[in-house]
């Protein structure tokens, strides 16, 4: 299970209104890594009962391919939440999102149904992904604890929600969420999850998206939400280790290797000190990279197929 946690790429992560049948079918078109049909804020309070539908009937019928087929339920209290989760869950989706998370306990909720339902259908405990959202004060504040959850996947940082929890202003930039954005790499590295980083809402700027993107990256999160189409190629290249970095990451392991075997522990590569540090960093650029690469390698078996 825990393989599985790395090696599933999550560059860009594609929310629909889970009632837009139009875009569902859309999306599964892309070539994105995940595809989130959300039944929370982006499905208006009136489409509630549409979105669960809507979702449902997708799961069943459409071939989603390689793109990972997930469903975002409304946060624990809404008095949705339950009525979202048992609408989708008995068709299977890949993986419940839960947003605004603020305690353990909201993940044991939904961790509880979860289990429940993979027990009552055989489908194998932990084979349906819990990823969340955490993107208000407590959230943050109460990470440590939240992400210690042995049922989650990945956290999603939510830079709008999170901004107007504390007041602050949006800017370019993003200096406002630079903490609480730390704080999410910071605990998901810890135990092992990955990080999913904020919305570009202007999404016609595809320049200040790679720049937003790449920061993320240089950050150390995994992938970023993303809310249209046309952001879906430039961030799953920014998340996407370049040529350069494999080939880079790839000399530190092989000179590593014989470096130990010398007795060294740190030693000199281009002129700049290697040590373990920068070896684990160069594993992980060399896992993103396996990891991306397997999704392409079986989306490209899936159209040879499908044709
Ligand atoms: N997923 C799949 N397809 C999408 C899409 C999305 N998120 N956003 C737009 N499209 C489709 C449109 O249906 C349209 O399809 P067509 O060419 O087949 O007609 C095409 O992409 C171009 O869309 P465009 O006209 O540029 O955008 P729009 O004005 O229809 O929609 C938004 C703009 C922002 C309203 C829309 O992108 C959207 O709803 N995004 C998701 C918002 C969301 O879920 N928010 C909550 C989570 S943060
Ligand atoms: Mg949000």
């Amino acid at each position: 299970m825990k393989d599985e946690k790395v090696t599933r790429s999550r560059r860009a992560l594609l929310y629909m209104p889970g009632d837009n049948w139009k875009m569902i079918t859309k999306s599964i078109t892309l070539g994105v890594d995940s595809i989130c049909m959300d039944m929370e804020d982006g499905a208006a309070v009136n489409k509630k009962a549409e979105a669960r539908a809507t979702i449902a009937k997708a799961l069943r019928e459409l071939d989603f391919g390689a793109s990972e087929k997930l469903a975002r339920i409304n946060s624990v209290g809404s008095g949705w939440e339950k009525d979202d989760i048992e609408a989708v869950l008995p068709h299977k989706p890949d993986g419940i999102v839960i947003p605004k998370v603020e305690s353990y306990d909201h993940v044991e909720w939904a961790g509880r149904i979860i289990e429940d339902a993979e027990l009552k259908n055989g489908w194998g405990v932990n084979s349906i992904r819990v990823l969340i959202g955490v993107e208000t004060a407590k959230g943050i504040l109460n990470l440590k604890e939240i992400a210690a959850h042995p049922r989650l996947d990945a956290v999603i940082f939510g830079g709008e929600d999170f901004a107007a929890s504390i007041g602050a202003t949006r800017t370019k930039d993003a200096v406002e969420l630079l903490y609480a954005r730390q704080a999410v790499v910071v605990a998901c590295a810890a135990y092992d999850l990955q990080a999913i980083d904020i919305v570009a809402i202007d999404y016609r700027d595809l320049e200040a998206l790679k720049a937003e993107a790449e920061q993320g990256a240089r950050l150390g999160f995994s992938g970023k939400q993303v809310i249209h189409p046309n952001q879906v190629r430039v961030t799953q290249e920014a998340f996407t280790p370049s040529a350069e970095a494999i080939a880079h990451a790839r000399r530190i392991v092989e000179s590593f290797e014989s470096s130990q075997k010398e007795g060294k522990g740190a030693y000199s590569l281009d002129g700049k000190m290697i040590d373990m540090p920068l070896l684990r960093n160069a594993q992980k650029v060399l896992a993103r990279a396996r990891a991306a690469e397997r999704l392409v390698a079986s989306r490209k078996l899936e159209g040879e197929t499908r044709s």
